[in-house]
């Protein structure tokens, strides 16, 4: 990737030349040459090689502070000897049985442990299969058919899941009163996206409104806390509180979707930061430091339309990797002060981010938990996806590509927040961040006022890519 050349910065070159013909033989293989289509960024896609703590680097051996940390999972930092050495150990004796194991015990008692409300929950492999039991289930339990979800809300590639997620032209969501259901991507019945209605994040009075109208028919709202994936947008003062107490008058079940928050915000998640306990939750990425482990649980009386009245199983579910990364992952999240170095680490993050902007007298906010943040710029705080148009998206973009070529990887999508792990704290990564931010501002600054357009890499938009 590269920024518009600038005067005063001049944005260093990355060298590319194995992962373009990396690029060009995957494209044969692979659509798009990779294995996701938030990942394919066309010639600016890039081919990993290594990690290690808060670093990794790319085929052509440039480096980079990790900011997107796999779009949150890597808690604790790539390549984590206390989880690795565990899950070596473990794996060594067989991974895949379609038997039950110790380790998936140990890892369902910790996520109860951690959480303190959720009495049961079953394993998956993805936080997508996750979401899509925790609403088969709530179907279950209380008969009826409908879900609710928020716009802007990513809860996974299943076709409940992709309804009004991450559009750039918010007038396709449809009038804001009476939000439409908009597919992302083809291949979705309408018969599937007839069962779930769109909602607007930190809008209260509308949920009250449609529960009134269709409440009968609902049968779980999903929630990711905080909009995960549009800059960690944070609820308003009461608003799950007030959700709460509106799903229990309507007998509507609460589904808080943790896959980014849980195990990050606090050890209980954000159930546990908002002071909420809903009926179901989803877990996934931290809860592994990247192995592919997930899960969803809640109320034992919910869940306990398994194993006889729901179908839910997979020859991977609970497989060896995973348990053993969850349970060292988790008990190390339970034992350590893991959780307090991360979210430190992202305040002085944005102290440094902070120093810099503030001469610059441009408009700008954080948005989310500092363990998991994004910066806005624009005055007004945003309180749902519609509001992200509204913002300097442009300018932040540009900044992170001339981050990406100065040797620290945010996402380049201002949607998606800049993730910490426990290892970002070593040496000088908050230093370095804060410096190549400065420099990367000033650039894209200088660009903008010669008039340069910022580029972006092809599919860059990581959630737009797929649309
Ligand atoms: C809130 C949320 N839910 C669900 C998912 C889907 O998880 P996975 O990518 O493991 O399928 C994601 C992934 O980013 C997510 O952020």
């Amino acid at each position: 990737m590269a920024t518009e050349p600038s005067s005063t910065t001049p944005v260093p070159a990355l060298n590319r030349t194995r992962q373009l013909e990396m690029y060009h033989r995957a494209r044969k293989t692979l659509p798009g040459g990779t294995n996701s289509n938030f990942r394919a960024w066309g010639e600016d896609t890039i081919y990993v090689d290594r990690g290690k703590g808060g670093t990794i680097w790319d085929l052509d051996g440039n480096e980079y502070i990790d900011l997107r940390l796999g779009y949150g999972p890597v808690i604790l930092g790539h390549n984590d000897e206390r989880v690795d050495d565990y899950v070596n150990e473990q794996m060594r004796r067989g991974v895949s049985f379609s038997l039950t194991s110790e380790d998936e015990v140990r890892a369902m008692e910790l996520i109860c442990e951690l959480t303190g409300w959720v009495e049961m929950a079953r394993m998956t492999v993805s936080g997508t299969e996750a979401t899509m039991h925790a609403m088969r289930i709530a179907r279950a339990y209380t008969g009826r058919n409908k879900i609710v979800k928020f716009e802007g809300q990513y809860h996974g590639v299943h076709d409940y899941a992709l309804i009004s997620v991450t559009p750039d032209d918010m007038s396709e969501l449809g009038d804001a009163d009476n939000p439409v259901r908009l597919t992302w991507g083809r291949g979705i019945p309408e018969q599937v996206a007839d069962t779930i209605i769109p909602a607007r994040y930190n809008n209260i009075e509308f949920l009250r409104r449609l529960f009134e109208r269709e409440g009968d028919d609902i049968a779980a709202i999903i929630v990711e806390p905080v909009l995960g994936n549009a800059q960690g947008i944070m609820p308003e003062p009461g608003f799950h509180q007030a959700m709460r107490a509106l799903t229990e008058e309507f007998g509507i079940l609460l589904i808080f979707d943790e896959v980014k928050t849980g195990f990050r915000f606090a050890r209980g998640g954000a159930a546990e930061y908002f002071g909420i306990t809903p009926d179901l939750a989803t877990y996934a990425k931290a809860m592994g430091n990247g192995y592919p482990a997930a899960a969803f649980g809640g109320r034992a009386e919910v869940m306990s339309v398994l194993p006889d009245k729901v179908s839910h199983g997979g020859t991977y579910a609970g497989n060896r990797v995973a348990a053993a990364a969850a349970v060292k992952t988790l008990e190390i999240i339970r034992d350590t002060d893991a959780l307090d170095t991360i979210r430190t680490t992202g305040l002085r993050i944005q102290d440094g981010v902070r120093e810099v902007l503030n001469p610059t007298g441009l408009p700008y906010h954080f948005t989310g938990h500092p363990s998991m943040f994004g910066i806005m710029f624009t005055d007004d705080v945003a309180s749902e996806y519609r509001d992200w148009a509204n913002t300097d998206h442009d300018l932040y973009d540009a900044i992170a590509i001339g981050m990406q070529a100065r040797g620290a990887m945010p996402e380049p999508d201002s949607r998606e927040p800049w993730f910490m792990c426990e290892a970002h704290a070593e040496g000088d990564v908050v230093d370095r961040v804060v410096t190549i931010f400065a420099e990367s501002l000033d650039a894209a600054l200088e660009a903008r006022a010669h008039g340069g357009a910022h580029p972006k890499p092809e599919g860059a938009m990581s959630k737009s890519a797929a649309g």
